[in-house]
């Protein structure tokens, strides 16, 4: 697959068949997480990955926004005490950025993995903090499932370049180059 094709074809996935994720492959995204860009490269993320049917039912409850069948959910978690002695206020206030370039290159690399994940924002931060015994400065910033799927869902429409895309400034043509 080309890099086109595989940012193109990563979907969200929700519903995962039974199988569950290999150990090496959650440590490959792990991997992938770890060498994204990260602020100051302080490296603050911490991750928990849930595999016991037990947690995961636990968090499902805590996590309306959840896909249902996920066999494995990683939440991707900040230290804030490391943050703040790094990097102070401004170290903790940027961590969801972090988050946010760990868990793409996470998609990308379970995508490349055959696996399916989706992104996961809507849950109790405390509820999930309890669940998986975070201590006292550490918090999730974003879940992620995943796990092997039998229907790769339809593409939602995306904007094309032509509507999203300015150039030097918000009041030029947009895309003048290609309109000629
Ligand atoms: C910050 C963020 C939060 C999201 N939260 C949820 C969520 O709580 N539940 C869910 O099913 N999908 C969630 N998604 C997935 C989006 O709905 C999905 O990426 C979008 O519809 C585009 O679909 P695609 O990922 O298949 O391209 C979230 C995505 C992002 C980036």
């Amino acid at each position: 697959m080309t890099f086109d094709e595989m940012v193109v074809s990563r979907r969200s996935v929700r519903q995962y068949n039974d199988r569950e994720v290999e150990k090496d492959k959650i440590e490959a995204m792990i991997h992938a997480a770890i060498w994204a860009p990260n602020a100051g490269n302080f490296q603050v993320l911490r991750f928990v990955a849930a595999r016991d049917k037990g947690t995961l039912e636990k968090m499902k409850m805590f996590s309306p926004g959840m896909p249902r069948t996920a066999p494995c959910v990683i939440a991707i978690c900040a230290d804030l005490g490391e943050a703040e002695k790094r990097g102070g206020e401004f170290a903790k206030k940027i961590v969801p950025f972090d988050a946010a370039f760990a868990a793409q290159n996470m998609l990308l690399k379970a995508h490349h993995l055959g696996l399916g994940t989706c992104v996961v924002k809507s849950y109790n931060e405390k509820s999930i903090n309890r669940i998986l015994k975070l201590p006292g400065e550490v918090t999730v910033l974003l879940l992620v499932t995943v796990g092997y799927y039998d229907t790769v869902p339809e593409a939602p429409e995306r904007k094309n370049l032509s509507e999203v895309l300015h150039y030097e400034s918000w009041e030029s043509e947009m895309r003048r180059d290609e309109q000629g």
